[in-house]
């Protein structure tokens, strides 16, 4: 019996801003952002979105194509929760009318959750092959205006349906981990902008991508060459450029493509945070027919902790609509003091209020009352 993705949706903010215009406004050479970070765009949310509604929304057509009794458990990753207790999977549960009989918990470790969703869920169904696990990635990725991180911002959301015999995607068991302490990216409590040292970043994401894959070789993983698409946690698109240097440094011979489709989810919707990885997987399902080819996918989470996963695309998958060209197109541009306003305007606050309806996606936040978030189907 193998085990892996069934099925994979994306969505995303109502908004996007055009890099160019984010450039012209700080003063900024246009290239540095195109061609120095490799960033085109990034989405914005609007006052009556959240990772809640995005989740939801990314969710909604899985749960619609499977028998939703045989759902049984419910990941939300995220380092953008809205509340410190209850879990956000809880109100997306209740948006999707699951049955009762799930089980609903948040996971956070900063951009790897999504990616220990998937491990989790995997070995769920390995353990009871009936079930089926829905694991959702959803972040929105917020800096500090005008500071160096300001243009590596986004959002994004990425359900995936984890199964036996999986339509899409088969997974290996072994993967490779590599864990250590480092002060390079955080967002403590009392902030709803990240800290950030993001040189440091960059180098503890690339000694990450090392350990994980000495931790793989160890484990007679699948190797690294032998894969023909090769995807990466992309905080910016350049640094997936930089990750796929270092891994063909490391391996001996060819290593597999750096799949420019699934780079170009990232370049257009900024960083997704623990969405950015799976988002690339469902660029690269979306992108072309794969069935067959090997991928092998790096995850990193700042903090930190870093895993290569590797798997098989099915024979028979075909070309799968994962909704990415959607969600990238359908957005609605803004102007750069509009997304000023709403980067200010974005508040954590427990304050009750209505909030005015602007997206038009399939969920929306309508406000908090008694301190407590409302959300509702549009
Ligand atoms: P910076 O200091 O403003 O940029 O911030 P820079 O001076 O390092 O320049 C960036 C690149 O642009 C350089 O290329 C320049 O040469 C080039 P590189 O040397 O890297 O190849 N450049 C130009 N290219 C063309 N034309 C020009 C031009 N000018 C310069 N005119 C930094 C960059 C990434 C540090 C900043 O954006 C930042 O702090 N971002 C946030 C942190 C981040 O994304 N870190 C990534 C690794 S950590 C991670 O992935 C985890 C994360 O997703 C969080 C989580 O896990 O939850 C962040």
């Amino acid at each position: 019996m193998s085990v892996g993705i069934d099925d994979i949706q994306i969505a995303t903010g109502h908004h996007v801003l055009d890099m160019s215009l984010l450039a012209e406004a700080r003063g900024i050479e246009p290239a540095k952002l195109s061609i120095g970070l490799g960033q085109l765009a990034m989405s914005v949310l609007a006052p009556d979105e959240d990772i809640v509604t995005m989740a939801a929304a990314a969710a909604a057509p899985i749960v619609e194509r499977v028998d939703a009794s045989r759902i049984r458990s419910v990941l939300v990753a995220t380092e953008s929760g809205v509340d410190q207790s209850k879990a956000a999977g809880v109100f997306v549960h209740r948006l999707l009318d699951l049955p009762s009989t799930t089980r609903v918990v948040e996971l956070k470790q900063a951009c790897y959750g999504g990616i220990a969703g998937v491990q989790l869920a995997a070995d769920q169904v390995a353990r009871r092959p009936d079930d089926l696990a829905l694991v959702i990635a959803t972040d929105v990725a917020r800096y500090d205006l005008a500071s160096a991180g300001e243009p590596t911002q986004g959002a994004g959301a990425v359900a995936m349906l984890v199964s036996a015999n999986p339509r899409l995607v088969e997974l290996d068991a072994v993967s490779g981990l590599h864990t250590f302490d480092v002060d390079d990216f955080w967002r403590p409590n009392d902030r709803t902008t990240a800290l950030v040292d993001g040189h440091l970043s960059t180098s503890a994401y690339l000694d990450s991508l090392e350990g994980a894959w000495r931790d793989l070789v160890a484990r007679g993983g699948r190797s690294l060459a032998d894969v023909a698409h090769l995807l990466y946690h992309q905080p910016f698109t350049k640094m997936a450029r930089k990750a796929h240097a270092r891994l063909a440094s490391l391996v001996d011979g060819e290593i597999g493509a750096l799949d420019e489709a699934s780079l170009d989810v990232g370049a257009q919707l900024g960083n997704a945070y623990s969405a950015s990885l799976p988002g690339a997987l469902a660029g690269l399902l979306e992108s072309g027919d794969r069935s067959g080819d090997g991928v092998g996918m790096f995850s990193y989470g700042s903090g930190s902790v870093g895993e290569w996963m590797t798997g098989v695309v099915r024979a028979d998958a075909g070309v799968h609509d994962a909704g990415v060209r959607r969600a990238i197109d359908g957005r609605v541009p803004l102007d750069v003091a509009t997304y000023e306003q709403l980067h200010a305007e974005h508040s954590a606050s427990s304050e009750d209020r209505t909030l005015p309806r602007v997206t038009t996606g399939p969920f929306r936040m309508a406000g908090v009352e008694g301190g407590a978030r409302r959300y509702e189907r549009v």
